[in-house]
């Protein structure tokens, strides 16, 4: 049996810069069936040349390293384009006739791509299944469909329904890129592959937990959609809430699809609902100044470029412990850090060198300077018993590791059938039910300030005075890079 890989969306930004330098990486490495077939689909008209070649030149800019004339000329041979419209039944009917034509045998598999505007999704889906497209009596037919998945509860279940009635939950991948990053799936490594660390990995030794997703970037270009979207559903309602759960979740029986998002979607639901002055007290809300000067941006517009996040999992492995989750766009640098903060020893022997309160931290660097680092106290030589933070730094690259990008790992993933790393319908809803109520509060006549932050900070100086408030501080250093 070989697989297919069917692109919706094909001509969009999406499938040059990420998904066809990925499966190109995937079949440099000898990671790719040499039979796979990739098909692109979209409204222009391309030949099938005519599409290699644009791929050609991005796939070169995407994925250099491995580039090479040769390699590509060979992947290219498995490269086809079908222009057909997702409103169109009769370009279904076409394309279930040109994948019966390059497929060997109806035992082949299907992995359909929705790369396409998320409007278009239950159409897709829908037209899928009335073409016979998703009847996988033969080979095996999957679907991965792209975030955002819903722009609420209400329309994230009415996206499930609609999909349930084509393709089982098993046929469904949905993406959060997040999980396809290395040091996402390492923290399953740290946690549940060593003893040093789990027996600390509660309320007893953990103060609070900091997790932090700060881009550098402004909104730029995508002013349109970041603007009825904000911060929130944009990063919280998926990778921020990833990140929590495989942080808080609990050790599963087995590492495989069913077990691991069972574990996950526990922790969600033990994230305790916020209510009343929770919107207020346990929030912040901020805006970068220049967001409403960004071309297609109202000029009264409201919507979040930050967000902090006070949550509580209600557990007895987590009971009463914070977990601060905070990300923006414009802040000081580019940053995915994880911050387990350990509490103070219970009683100072030592004097300290320097202000340093927080003397055991361990910080999971995602990305960029993909990472580990424990801070802990040594004593400081000559000086007494005076001691100082210190630091062991693991670092993956440094210790010759490589960081594919996350789609090669994801789609691979989906090629084989393993849907560990992705999200499954009960998180996705319950994800949304989390957020849904925060989002209400910040459109209600009562929603907390906005507060302006100038762009190239960790986000308004009112974030810093909350955490200040709580007898905490924020763990804002950026990664040093090599
Ligand atoms: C996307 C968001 O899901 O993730 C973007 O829509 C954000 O707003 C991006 O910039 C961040 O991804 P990464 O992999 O660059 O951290």
């Amino acid at each position: 049996m070989t697989d297919t890989i069917v692109i919706f969306g094909a001509s969009g930004d999406l499938t040059s810069r990420k998904l066809i330098p990925a499966l190109y990486s995937m079949f440099a490495k000898k990671r790719l069936a040499k039979t796979t077939r990739i098909v692109g689909v979209s409204r222009s008209k391309f030949e099938h040349q005519q599409w290699r070649d644009s791929l050609r030149e991005t796939t070169a800019k995407f994925s250099p390293k491995l580039f090479d004339a040769e390699t590509w000329d060979q992947f290219s041979q498995h490269v086809f384009y079908h222009p057909g419209d997702i409103k169109s039944a009769e370009d279904f009917t076409s394309l279930a006739g040109f994948l019966s034509e390059i497929e060997d045998t109806p035992a082949d598999g299907r992995l359909y791509y929705l790369s396409t505007m998320p409007q278009l999704y239950e159409e897709a889906i829908r037209q899928l299944g009335a073409a016979g497209l998703a009847d996988d009596s033969d080979g095996y037919r999957r679907v991965i469909i792209e975030k955002p998945f819903g722009t609420d509860l209400e329309s994230a279940r009415k996206l499930n329904e609609s999909i349930h009635q084509v393709f089982r939950e098993d046929q469904i991948y949905r993406i959060d890129h997040y999980l396809g990053k290395e040091t996402v799936q390492n923290i399953f490594a740290m946690r549940f592959g060593n003893t040093i660390f789990e027996p600390l990995w509660n309320r007893n030794y953990v103060d609070h937990v900091q997790i932090t997703v700060a881009e550098e970037v402004v909104i730029g270009r995508r002013a349109g959609y970041y603007d009825t979207s904000g911060i929130l559903r944009d990063m919280f309602q998926n990778h921020l809430l990833q990140l929590m759960m495989i942080t808080a979740m609990e050790p599963p029986a087995k590492y495989d699809s069913t077990m691991n998002r069972d574990e996950k979607v526990k922790v969600l639901h033990s994230i305790r609902p916020m209510t009343g002055g929770d919107f207020a007290n346990h929030t912040v809300r901020g805006q970068y100044d220049g967001y409403l000067d960004e071309e297609g941006v109202p000029a009264n517009s409201q919507t979040e470029t930050f967000a902090a996040l006070k949550l509580y999992c209600d557990t007895w492995r987590w009971k009463n412990v914070p977990f601060y989750l905070r990300s923006g766009k414009g802040l000081s640098c580019r940053t995915t850090q994880i911050v387990i903060q350990f509490r103070q020893v219970p009683h100072m022997l030592f004097g300290e060198v320097g202000k340093s309160p927080d003397r055991n931290r361990l910080v999971i660097q995602v990305q960029p300077a993909e990472g580990i680092q424990i801070h802990f106290q040594t004593k400081v030589p000559d000086a007494g018993m005076k001691t100082r933070t210190s630091t062991l730094d693991f670092n993956f690259c440094r210790n010759g590791g490589s960081m594919p990008d996350a789609y090669q790992r994801l789609l691979m993933d989906a090629i084989s059938g393993d849907a560990s790393l992705f999200a499954r319908s009960d998180e996705v809803e319950l994800a949304w039910g989390i957020i849904d109520p925060i989002i209400e509060a910040w459109r209600s006549p009562a929603a907390p300030p906005l507060f302006r932050y100038p762009a190239g900070f960790w986000g308004p100086t009112e974030s810093t005075d909350w955490m200040a408030k709580q007898k905490r501080e924020w763990f804002d250093v950026c990664p040093v890079i090599g």
